[in-house]
């Protein structure tokens, strides 16, 4: 664990940094309009962490019908990993969720061959619920993991994914 993470949503000025981390940890990176529309559509679920003033990680999630959370990006720059960052990230961003949109379900994509990030939302209560053959431009397969948020009815049946 790291003693200090300050997780508050990306201001004009990290975008720069965003595009880099972006381009840091994907092979086929969001390009930077998508990051900018990302943030425009829900500036308060684009987190990014900062550990002694620089920007080490970003998470990014949108709202879909039927009350469901989409986590769309999750990274960490390389040199920061295991410290709790990543899954500090995801516990904020669900908690932005539940609390300023009340979602009933949490849902993102992941490479079936993402280890790492599998065991954190694994970790985290996100089971695998669906494998889509083809689902990235190389032609990995994505699994679909999702997650209930607490809450009476809140099944994985009881939100349409
Ligand atoms: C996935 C990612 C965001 C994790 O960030 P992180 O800050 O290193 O994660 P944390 O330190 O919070 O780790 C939380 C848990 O994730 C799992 N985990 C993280 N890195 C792991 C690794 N290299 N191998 C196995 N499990 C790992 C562990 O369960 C870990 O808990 P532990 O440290 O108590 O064992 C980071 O590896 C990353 O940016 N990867 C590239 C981008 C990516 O794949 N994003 C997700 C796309 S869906």
């Amino acid at each position: 664990m790291i003693a200090m993470i300050r997780l508050r949503p990306a201001k004009d000025e990290d975008m720069g940094r965003v595009i880099e981390l972006e381009r840091l940890c994907f092979k086929h990176p969001y390009p930077p309009p998508v990051l900018y529309m990302l943030r425009g559509l829900y500036p308060e679920l684009f987190i990014v962490a900062e550990v002694g003033g620089r920007v080490v990680g970003y998470v990014s999630a949108v709202v879909r019908r039927g009350g469901v959370g989409h986590i769309v990006s999750l990274c960490v720059d390389p040199g920061y990993r295991r410290r709790g960052i990543g899954r500090a990230l995801m516990e904020e961003v669900e908690r932005r969720l539940r609390g300023l949109f009340e979602v009933r379900m949490l849902r993102l994509e992941v490479r079936v061959s993402n280890k790492p990030a599998i065991n954190l939302y694994q970790s985290l209560g996100y089971q695998v619920v669906e494998r889509v053959p083809g689902y990235y431009p190389d032609g990995e397969d994505a699994y679909v993991m999702v997650k209930p948020t607490r809450g009476k009815g809140n099944t994985l049946e009881s939100a349409e994914l």
